[in-house]
């Protein structure tokens, strides 16, 4: 019988791990799990608002009916500044970080220790196409010692990472996280509104079979870049050769198959995207900590993308993630650029 386990007992069992912890992880985590829980079922309306007649800006019950990248920010935002534990958001849909000052002064148990980074919407170009979409967040402990938050409790490398994951809102709504201490997966029961434990340490294969890019940008990548795909291409049954191309468009359900099936994901960096398109706080920090805890890898083509020193909120950067010899075979193609 598997083991029964909701998000809930999960993350306070990490916790339990750690006596010196005051449970306020696990309380933004939780926090974290909820506004996924609630822009999942949003997401699953979604299709519903036009057939019932809900369009435009008003919906039947005269709320506003809003894009499902604005609902989810505004909803993550919100319960974040409530939840207390934050001294600053920072989020794909606003140009700066939000400042938080510290709502519980007297609650020795909810003090604003950590920052958060979320894309709230993964994949937004698919909401409309019915293809999977989902939500990344990233936790880091503040740096300066009170108040509301500075910059530069928002801008510190990836290495520096209390906990990550991602909401996967697909045939089922799935959250991945990590603490530091292994990856673990939890599926929505929307009977029962828990998270349940659906799989627990994930380990990604070391070698794979699975490519996820967009071939279309062909004509903008470097020779090393070129000369990598069509080497996945060439057919080698020794090397599991020729690879199968997967990609969705939604990195965070390219990821999430990768993860499990083992694959490699790449956005290089291009003639048109001369840092990449993929944006590091948000999207390649996060799932970099997630996969290396799984035992794989994450560069931007030549060193981890977890030692790069952030200098920007929206900065972007090449993203190359996933089973370890793959990636490792990458670079060594890339290297051919230099
Ligand atoms: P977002 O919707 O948060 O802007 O992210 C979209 C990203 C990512 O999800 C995906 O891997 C990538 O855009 C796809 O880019 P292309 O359409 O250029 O392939
Ligand atoms: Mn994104
Ligand atoms: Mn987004």
């Amino acid at each position: 019988m598997k083991k029964f386990n909701t998000i809930y007992r999960h993350i306070v069992e990490e916790e339990r791990k750690f006596p010196e912890a005051t449970g306020q992880l696990s309380d933004l985590l939780a926090d974290i799990a909820l506004a996924c829980k609630m822009i999942s079922l949003e997401v699953n309306r979604a299709g519903l608002i036009d057939i019932l007649g809900m369009t435009g800006d008003t919906n039947i019950q005269g709320e506003e009916v809003k894009k499902l990248d604005v609902y989810a920010n505004e909803l993550l935002t919100n319960m974040m500044k409530q939840g207390g534990h934050i001294c600053a958001i920072c989020s794909e849909e606003e140009e700066n970080f939000i400042p938080i000052e510290d709502k519980y002064t007297d609650n020795k148990y909810v003090t604003n220790k950590y920052i958060c980074h979320f894309d709230p919407l993964d994949g937004s170009s698919n909401i409309d196409v019915n293809v999977s979409i989902g939500t990344i967040f990233s936790v880091y402990k503040r740096v300066s010692d009170h108040g509301p938050g500075e910059m530069m409790d928002c801008l510190q490398k990836g290495d520096a990472q209390v906990a990550a994951g991602y909401a996967i809102y697909g045939s089922s709504t799935v959250l991945v996280y990590t603490s530091g201490r292994g990856v673990h997966a939890f599926t929505l029961d929307p009977t029962a509104g828990e998270f349940l434990l659906s799989n627990e340490n994930i380990k990604i294969p070391k070698k794979s079979k699975i490519y996820s890019v967009n071939e279309g940008n062909y004509n903008k990548w470097s020779n090393g870049m070129k000369n990598y795909i069509a080497h996945l291409k060439e057919p080698d049954e020794d090397s599991g050769r020729p690879f199968s191309s997967r990609y969705i468009g939604s990195l965070v359900a390219d990821f999430h198959r990768n993860l499990l099936y083992g694959g490699i994901f790449l956005y290089p960096a291009d003639s048109k995207n001369q840092s990449g398109k993929l944006r590091l706080m948000y999207e390649a920090n996060p799932l970099s900590m997630i996969v290396e805890q799984a035992g794989g890898r994450s560069s931007d083509g030549s060193k981890r993308i977890l030692e790069i020193e952030p200098t920007a909120l929206h900065q972007r950067t090449p993203l190359f993630i996933g089973s370890e010899d793959d990636v490792i075979l990458l670079e060594k193609y890339l290297s051919e650029d230099k």
